[in-house]
């Protein structure tokens, strides 16, 4: 049976590791639009002061102990969106590559990237490279960011992937397990999250990581992503802390 204790700030279950902090945190941020919206502002000073939140949560997640961050920067439906706010979103993006470079070296923040990065706008695939090939020796956080990412294509290109190795004689057909099919996704680096974050009190998944979320445990708060602080990432690692994982098991 699956359990999904929504906006739960109580353990679900016995208190099994008090102190566990998630090796994995991945996070929807939600809620730039209606930060601005609920302040009479343009969307984009949502996304803005969203941009601000990143930084603190990379920060947080590194202080934490966490080894990877991956956030859900610009979905696969996110150029669904008018224009101009994409642009913003690509300029806001831009700007924390390039600005945050130095920080990020000094922090000892591994920046990586996954989604269809080459539908992205020249300059951010630059600033995007430069950062990845800048930071590949830190050995701290990695902070993994989804763009122009689906996980529903996601799961395709693997499938592709598959059908090509199997195709060239790389790959035996009765050889493919649940471990093998991993490999062949964007994410085949890491491990899957342990925890999932989202803001702005929605329950969905939204497309993000359907393969890798299978037994993360959910953590939903009302709080509007600009708003997202240390002390809510704390939060929801403590309610992670108290989660008994069963991963199916008994
Ligand atoms: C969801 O809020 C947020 C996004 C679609 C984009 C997230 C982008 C940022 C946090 C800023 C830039 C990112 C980086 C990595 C610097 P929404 O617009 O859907 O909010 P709403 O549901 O209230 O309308």
């Amino acid at each position: 049976m699956v359990e999904f204790d929504s906006m739960a700030l109580q353990p679900s279950s016995p208190v099994v590791q008090p102190s566990v902090v998630p090796r994995h945190v991945a996070i929807i941020m939600d809620g730039n639009g209606r930060w601005a919206a609920q302040r009479g502002l343009p969307r984009t000073e949502g996304h803005r002061r969203g941009a601000d939140a990143v930084q603190r949560a990379v920060e947080a997640c590194g202080e934490m102990g966490v080894d990877f961050l991956t956030l859900y920067a610009f979905s696969s439906e996110n150029w669904k969106r008018p224009p101009a706010e994409v642009e913003a979103l690509m300029f806001l993006l831009d700007r924390f590559l390039r600005n945050k470079l130095d920080e990020m070296l000094k922090k000892n923040v591994r920046f990586q990237a996954i989604g269809r990065l080459t539908d992205l706008p020249t300059s951010c695939q630059e600033s995007l490279h430069r950062a990845i090939e800048r930071t590949a020796g830190n050995t701290g956080l990695t902070l993994i960011l989804a763009l122009s990412y689906g996980g529903r294509e996601e799961i395709v290109d693997g499938v592709k992937s598959v059908v090509r190795d199997v195709q060239d004689g790389r790959l035996d057909p009765a050889t493919i397990t649940p471990d093998v099919f991993s490999q062949h996704l964007y994410t085949r680096h890491w491990p899957d999250p342990d925890l999932l974050i989202r803001t702005s009190g929605e329950l969905r998944l939204s497309n993000f990581l359907l393969w890798q979320l299978s037994y993360a445990e959910f953590w939903v708060t009302p709080k509007l992503w600009p708003d997202f602080n240390k002390s809510d990432l704390e939060e929801a690692c403590a309610a992670f802390a108290q989660r008994e994982r069963r991963f199916g098991g008994v």
